[in-house]
């Protein structure tokens, strides 16, 4: 049988320095997807990639990295490596940012984990990130008018990850992202309780969701969990 497109063994065709070590990538790969496949998994939140059709946006910024010569930080998710690049994503400066990101992110959620599997705590605990320094903001009541999402906005950090769910991998667009600043937050249609909004229960947005923002409200959305001692495997 001949060969399709997509069994065509891919070629690295750049090199580039990651970590001081040299390495290959493809054409159109990102600084995070040659590091992965080289054995080293860069910080990310904002990012799923094993979750089919989840681009990349570069919003949240805890997968920082640094390029030599250049004056800002990038966003391995997004930035493509090009030849001959230095990439550094343990230097002191690009550790420093992915704390601090970390540290802002763990301030604006609640103490309350609604999941036992939270890649925004994962990732503080992996960093060392202790309890944040700053004050945290007033938490938004949850929704639980849904009969299989629960909706607690207090653990958002408003990744997006959800509306790209929704609207780009189901085409639902049941969720979108209102108001700026500190105002701004998820909605579901006209900012509806989400039990009464067009939302088919299909819980994309939900296996994208970092944090447990959105989580199955099968067994008892009130439910909590309990952090101390309990660790887990926190896929990609
Ligand atoms: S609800 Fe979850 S997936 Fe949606 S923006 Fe907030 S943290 Fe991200
Ligand atoms: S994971 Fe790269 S900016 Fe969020």
């Amino acid at each position: 049988m001949a060969a399709q497109p997509q069994d065509v063994p891919q070629t690295e065709t750049i090199r580039f320095t990651l970590d001081g070590q040299q390495i290959g990538a493809y054409a159109d790969e990102t600084i995070w997807e040659a590091a992965r496949r080289h054995g080293v998994v860069i910080p990310h939140l904002c990012y799923k990639p094993d979750q089919a059709g989840l681009r990349p946006d570069g919003n949240c910024r805890v997968c920082m990295c640094e390029v030599k010569g250049e004056r800002l930080l990038q966003p391995s998710c997004w930035r493509k490596p090009t030849e001959g690049m230095e990439v550094s994503t343990h230097s002191e400066r690009a550790l420093h940012s992915q704390k601090m990101v970390l540290e802002l992110l763990e301030a604006d959620t609640t103490d309350t984990a609604y999941v036992a599997d939270s890649r925004l705590d994962h990732w503080a605990r992996a960093l060392g990130v202790g309890k944040p320094r700053f004050s945290r903001r007033e938490e938004p009541q949850p929704d639980f008018s849904h009969p299989a999402i629960a909706v607690n906005l207090a653990a958002c950090i408003q990744c997006t990850l959800c509306v790209r769910a929704c609207r780009e991998v189901q085409g639902n667009d049941v969720i979108g992202y209102a108001l700026r600043g500190g105002e701004s937050h998820i909605m579901f249609d006209m900012d509806d309780p989400m039990g009464n909004s067009t939302c088919v229960g299909c819980g994309e947005c939900v296996a994208a969701c970092p944090t447990g923002a959105l989580s199955n409200a099968g067994v008892d959305p009130t439910r909590q969990w309990a952090w101390q001692g309990q660790e887990s495997e926190v896929k990609a």
